[in-house]
């Protein structure tokens, strides 16, 4: 299964996927943990991302294009990946399908996962993040247990100011890549509005799994 993840920040693509990759035995493919990856480590790739991903602002196309079609080239994904957070512009949904034709596979799916953006601030400023094991919280919603909440981390870019952007960004750059794939006829979409246990069991009835 190749698939992408769509919606805009805070959609719970992350939650989502999180909860699928295991069932489908494919690595999840996060560009955001990628960069934020790249940031933490100081490497070149995240010094160029840094001041982007803190303002809410995308990440130069040529910066993603190529971390992402080098990882999905490495043997882990040759049966199939999770894209999350990528393609997210025009350009970028261009250079993914050069690549896999050229690499002569094909795309099975685009799910696109749709909440309101009335629902989208309040999302994003209560996550937080554990980065032993990766597990994404809220504070209402999932809240986490009392003895990790110490080590959680809130994302530079989860204030309301930049979650702001971000939608933005999504609504002008990112939502004209869906009629692309809906065209093709490789479009699903998802209500992401109810609990995350109700929105995987809609994921997992459209994948039939
Ligand atoms: P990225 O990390 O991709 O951020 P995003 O798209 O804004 O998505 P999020 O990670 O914010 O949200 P999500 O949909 O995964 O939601 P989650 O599951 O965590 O990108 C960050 C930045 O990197 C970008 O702004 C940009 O600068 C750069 N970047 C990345 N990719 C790029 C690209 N391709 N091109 C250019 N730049 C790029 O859930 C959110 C919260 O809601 C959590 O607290 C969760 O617990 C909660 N939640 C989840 N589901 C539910 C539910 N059903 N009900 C209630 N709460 C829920």
């Amino acid at each position: 299964m190749r698939m992408i993840l769509v919606g805009p920040p805070g959609a719970g693509k992350g939650t989502q996927a999180a909860r699928l990759v295991e069932k489908l035995q494919i690595p999840h493919i996060s560009s955001g943990d990628m960069l934020r990856a790249a940031v933490q480590e100081g490497t070149e790739l995240g010094k160029a991302a840094d001041g982007y991903m803190k303002a809410g602002q995308l990440v130069p196309d040529d910066v993603v294009i190529g971390m992402i079609l080098e990882r999905i080239a490495k043997p882990d994904a040759a049966r199939g990946f999770m894209l999350d957070g990528f393609p997210r512009t025009i350009p970028q949904a261009e250079a993914l399908d050069r690549a896999m034709t050229e690499a002569g596979y094909a795309l099975d799916l685009v799910l696109l996962i749709e909440v309101p953006d009335a629902m989208i601030v309040e999302r994003g400023v209560g996550r937080r993040n554990d980065p032993e094991t990766g597990r994404i919280y809220h504070v209402k919603f999932d809240p986490p247990p009392p003895e990790i909440a110490h080590r959680l981390v809130h994302r530079k870019d989860d204030h309301e100011e930049a979650i702001k952007k971000r939608l933005t960004y999504y609504h002008d750059w990112t939502s004209p890549i869906v009629p692309l794939y809906d065209a093709k006829g490789l479009l699903r979409r998802v209500d992401g509005v109810g609990t995350p246990d109700e929105v995987t069991a809609r994921i997992t009835a459209v994948l039939g799994k």
